[in-house]
């Protein structure tokens, strides 16, 4: 039976604990840590076999654990990633964001093959990266457009950056239309789908961010050209209540992508 840790107990990690611990994914949760102590206290709460929540994050990745799951930001990537590689584990990241990072990106790429682990990202919130993956050597253009409520986007560097507040914002309104790269700085709990397109399709995206007073759900779609003809991806996503900067399929995403890891058996996509 595989061993997972696991880094950031918020929405997502809560999701992923419990899917263990009631034996939909056959797996043993050994470690849990969330630089919020009591964000880790409150998960173990509720599980019925109970982890140990580590100290710090880097002793997450010690034995018995095959794999690490991280559900908690773009910095605990930055902070934790390589370490959890060079103890020869693998790793499964939601803050995708963080592979926008050229220097991020290569120094990753290269444990994996170094310390012979493996990185998986899921396709969180939103679909067709694996067809995009498939296609990824004849693609000439992608482009993903990513609308939320403004309640969803409140916090995001973005407003800071350019002295506006989300809660002003009456009318659909264009608020970002550039590179994936620069996306995800500027709404790093929100641009997670343009890093993860960009890593399926190889290159940056081109992303536009939309905010919509008028939207209940979080959406993403994503146009692809190229030599193999051309395919468009719509996800209409239920944002989760406790945390509407996330969708709700972005979780079922990662129980699916861990559950993979750990059952083995037929695997269905590209
Ligand atoms: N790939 C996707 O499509 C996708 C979709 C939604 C969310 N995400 C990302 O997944 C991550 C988790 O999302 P969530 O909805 O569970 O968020 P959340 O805010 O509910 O939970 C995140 C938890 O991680 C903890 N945390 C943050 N930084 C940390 C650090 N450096 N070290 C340790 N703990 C840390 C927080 O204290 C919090 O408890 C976020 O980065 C989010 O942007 C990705």
């Amino acid at each position: 039976m595989k061993r997972v840790a696991l880094l950031g107990c918020g929405y997502i990690g809560t999701q992923l604990a419990l899917a263990v611990d009631s034996g939909r994914i056959p797996a043993r949760l050994e470690r849990v840590y969330d630089a919020s102590e009591e964000a880790a206290r409150v998960l173990v709460s509720k599980l019925d076999s109970k982890p140990q929540i580590t100290e710090n994050p880097h002793l997450l990745s010690y034995p018995p654990v095959d794999i690490v799951a991280e559900a908690a930001s773009q910095g605990a990537v930055r902070e934790v990633a390589l370490s959890v590689l060079q103890n020869r584990r693998d790793l499964m990241v939601m803050s995708v964001g963080a592979f926008m990072d050229e220097a991020v990106r290569e120094v990753l790429e290269e444990a994996c093959v170094d310390y012979q682990a493996r990185i998986y990202l899921p396709s969180g919130a939103a679909g067709g990266l694996d067809a995009i993956s498939a296609a990824r050597r004849e693609i000439e253009h992608i482009s993903i457009t990513t609308t939320k409520n403004p309640a969803s986007l409140r916090g995001a560097p973005h407003f800071e950056m350019e002295g506006m507040d989300a809660d002003s914002i009456t009318e659909r309104t264009i608020l970002y239309s550039g590179g994936a790269a620069e996306a995800v700085r500027r709404f790093p709990a929100n641009a997670n789908v343009a890093g993860a397109v960009s890593m399926a399709a190889g290159r940056e995206a081109e992303v536009v961010v939309v905010a919509d007073p008028d939207t209940k759900s979080n959406t993403h779609t994503i146009r692809v050209r190229g030599g193999f003809g051309s395919m468009e991806f719509k996800t209409n996503n239920v944002p989760e209540p406790s945390n509407p900067r996330t969708s709700r399929l972005a979780a079922l995403s990662a129980v699916r992508t861990l559950y993979n890891y750990c059952a083995g058996g037929v695997k269905t996509g590209s």
